[in-house]
Formats: C-alpha cells, structure tokens, sequence
C-alpha cells in the first residue's frame, strides 16, 4: 500500500537537504529503536531537515508518492510512537534544536521541537524561570517528542502537564502547507482549540516544527523527604489524605521496594539510604515553594500524617547533593528494569484515590498468570507505570499471558475512572487495547480527524488507531 522508496526519491531528498542530512544503508540500524521493551523496525532513509521549509518540501513528497513517515528524534519513547512500522522515512527533528526566542515579559518562548527538555530549562533557570514537565528522560528527550506524548513527569502533580504549557504551534500538514494552530497568548476562545489537538496527536497529523511554550517563575525553595511504607497499598491510600490535609507537594512518586532493589542490583545508582527488611514500598515527596518556613510546617504536617501509618524512618533530605541521589534514583528505575528482563510496560492512570485499589488489582492479575510486576510512578497524579517481567516465561505462554493480563489491568483501570495512558501514549504497542477506553464511536470521531488533516495517511501510520 505505500511506495518503497527508491534511489529517484534518495536523489530528491539530498537535494533538498543536502547529502549530510540523508541517512540510507546500514546506518539507518541506529534509528530503528527506542526504549520501547526490545522492538526493532527499520527505516529505508532517516532525513535530518534544518528548516520549516526543508520539512515542508519533504513531507509533501512523500505524501504525494505515498511514503510513510515517521517522526522522530531523541528515541526515548516508550509506546514505539517513533518506531517506523511501516518503514518509509524517519523524519528525525534532532537539528531543529535552538531556542528561538525567549520573551522574558511576556513568560513565554519558542523553541524547535528537537530541543532537550533539560537544555530548555538550563537556560530558563539562568533567569530563575521554570519549564515543570520534566520525563525521566529529562537529560535526553526533545520537547517535540514531549509534546507528541502529552509528556508529564512529576511535577506535573503540582504543575500540570505539557499540554498546559503549549500556546501555539508551527504545523508542517502533509500536504506541504506550513500552518500556526492557535495564538501566543495566554487565554483564547477562538474557534477549535487545535493547539491542543496536536499535543498528544504521536505525530499522526503533520510534523510540528515550532512551539510557543510559555514558563512560570521558578520556587525558590524545595524539601524533598523519602517515607517507607510497610504496606504497599497504605502507601497508595496516604496520598489522597495529603490533599485532604490542605498539602499539595509539588511531587509525590510511588516506588515499590523491588524497584529500588533493581536500580541497586543493576548499578545504576547508589541508593542513598538503607533499604530495611519490612519496607514494601516507598513515597519520596517534594514539597516547593518560596518561603522556607512555610514548607517546614508543610513538613510537620506530613509527619503527622504519616504517624496514623506504618511507616519506617522518615528520611528528609539534608543536602543538595543527597537530593540530587534521590532523583537519580527515582528517575533510573524505567532503565533498570528495561536491562533486567524483557517486560511490557503500561502507564495507567486513575483518580488518585483509586490508586490503592489498582495497584491491588494489578497484583491480583499478576498472580492468577504467575508473572511479577514492578511498579513505581506518579502516585500523586495516579499514574501508575506497571511494569510485568517476563524473567523466565516461555515466548508462547508469555505472548499468551501477557495480552490478556495487560486486558484486564487495562480494564481494571476504566472500571476505577481512568484510562490507559497518562504520559507515555498509545503508540504502537497500545493501540490494540484502544476498544478499552473508547467506543466504535468515539474511535471513528477521532479516526475521521486523522483523515481530514492526513487523507493518504502517511503521518505515521500504524500508531494509535487498532488495525
Ligand atoms: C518514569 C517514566 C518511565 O516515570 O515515565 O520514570
Ligand atoms: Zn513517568
């Protein structure tokens, strides 16, 4: 159904880009991988376009001799949205990577869509701003990838998702036409909102080649204490009663004992403190803001929560360094348990209330098909990453089992009001499951509009939409 791409159309693209910006031969093996579990999928070319108007040209050649394409960048997904399924080309957005402009009156910047989120907010703290959604992957991911997923990491308990920092966007449709999705202001009731259409839209639309991002003043001031649990489920339910309290961290992640065991036992940090024999689980909260004293009464406040639980040894974090080990902790588990074993990962999503209810769920599940699971995440936000290890399982019971049991956690979720993805998206490897959260219905109104910006469906094909 789509044209393989031939050394006519290779021609083309050097010419448009130059030949050190065309990627064909056995190098393309570098493109053909993300963090997604162990897939695989070759591209027949990477481009690297340097302007609106390279994409421009290339996109709508390949819409018009039906090539697919993939865009793509820093390859850190974890749903395949940047896997090239179909093959054809992977557009790679790595050289569009400058900040543009900051407009330091107005709070707000536009940056190209290959820019690591870290080097954005490097240079924002310069001039104490702050960019919150910060992924694991803050150190590699590119913006237009976080923009792509709807990406959310833990600040976005306190301060929202990327969704909530997108003003407006530079569109590259797949017909050529370069178009701006909404205005750089800060309110907007003018017509569809397709700035937000286009978040979380895994590049099955058009290719984004500028956003107008705005920022906010960055909190001088932060705390950062880790609590054990004795009881998983307890350290689920502890949340909720947080807010309750009047308290609203600016993060709370959830980390099971075994995940922090595996960030120790793979090397991939030091843990900085000792793991003791009755914790199952462990919540390391922050809490920010600009006036010291104030979050230490935040703090008092927490510890006497925590009293009416079984809880070890509260640690608060004294220095910016024992912090810093903290972090890297929190943020090594995905890669820990990604070198440990083949695993499926799902990024659920429930009221936060329900959390200790899915989480209970989860382990039910992963009894009645014998596999283990570690899971850690976003407990503030219920975002829950479920990661199940195939260890020792057989290819055939594990293809089995795992369909089915991610089926059942996946309904699980929808049966507690959440749905199946909260920051990582649905990609590749979740758009089987999509009947779960939506109706025929629902899917075609979302399919229909696919068609309409993307009518030879080239924008990445094979994401999001079951086959
Ligand atoms: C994290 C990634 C996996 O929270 O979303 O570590
Ligand atoms: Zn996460």
């Amino acid at each position: 159904m789509y044209t393989k791409i031939k050394t006519t159309h290779i021609d083309f693209f050097i010419k448009i880009l130059g030949k050190e910006n065309v990627l064909s031969g056995k190098s393309v093996i570098n493109y053909s991988r993300d963090h997604t579990e162990n897939l695989s999928y070759l591209p027949e070319v990477v481009l690297f376009p340097k302007s609106t108007d390279m994409v421009s040209k290339i996109v709508s050649f390949c819409n018009t001799n039906l090539i697919p394409i993939t865009p793509s960048a820093a390859l850190t997904g974890l749903s395949g949205g940047a896997l090239p399924v179909f093959k054809g080309v992977s557009i790679s957005m790595k050289k569009l990577n400058k900040i543009l402009k900051i407009d330091l009156p107005n709070f707000q910047a536009v940056i190209q869509p290959g820019l690591i989120n870290e080097e954005f907010q490097n240079e924002l703290e310069k001039i104490n701003m702050f960019y919150p959604p910060d992924p694991a992957s803050k150190g590699s991911c590119t913006l237009g990838g976080n923009i792509a997923l709807n990406a959310g990491g833990p600040k976005a308990l306190k301060y929202g998702v990327t969704s909530n920092y997108i003003l407006n966007l530079e569109l590259v449709l797949p017909n050529g036409q370069i178009i701006w999705t909404g205005s750089n202001t800060l309110k907007n009731s003018t017509g569809y909102n397709l700035t937000q259409l286009l978040v979380g839209s895994e590049g099955t639309l058009g290719v984004i080649t500028k956003a107008v991002v705005k920022f906010i003043p960055k909190p001088k001031e932060n705390l950062l204490l880790l609590v054990p649990f004795h009881n998983i489920a307890q350290s689920c339910e502890v949340v909720s009663k947080i807010f309750i309290n009047g308290i609203s961290p600016s993060c709370i992640e959830f980390m099971e004992r075994s995940a922090i065991e595996l960030v120790r036992d793979m090397s991939f940090s030091n843990i900085p403190f000792s793991i003791m024999e009755n914790d199952k689980a462990y919540l390391l909260i922050e809490i920010d803001g600009n006036n010291k004293d104030y979050l230490f009464e935040s703090a008092e406040k927490l510890f006497s929560i925590f009293e009416n639980y079984n809880c070890g040894e509260i640690l608060l974090a004294e220095t910016s360094t024992q912090k810093e080990n903290l972090w890297k902790m929190r943020r090594n588990i995905g890669l820990a348990v990604k070198s440990y074993s083949v695993y499926k990962e799902e990024d659920t999503v429930v009221p936060r209330n329900n959390l200790p209810d899915l989480i209970k769920g989860v382990k039910l599940i992963g009894n009645k098909y014998e596999f283990k699971s570690i899971c850690y995440g976003h407990a503030g936000d219920g975002n829950l990453h479920i990661n199940i290890l195939r260890e020792n399982i057989s290819d055939s019971k594990w293809d089995l089992i795992s369909k089915k049991a991610i089926r059942e956690i996946f309904k699980l979720c929808i049966k507690l009001g959440g749905t199946i993805s909260g920051e990582h998206g649905i990609g590749f490897v979740q758009k089987d499951y999509m009947d779960i959260p939506f109706s025929n219905e629902e899917l075609k109104i979302q399919k229909l509009i696919k068609s309409i910006f993307d009518p030879n469906n080239i924008m990445n094909p094979g994401k999001i939409f079951p086959d």
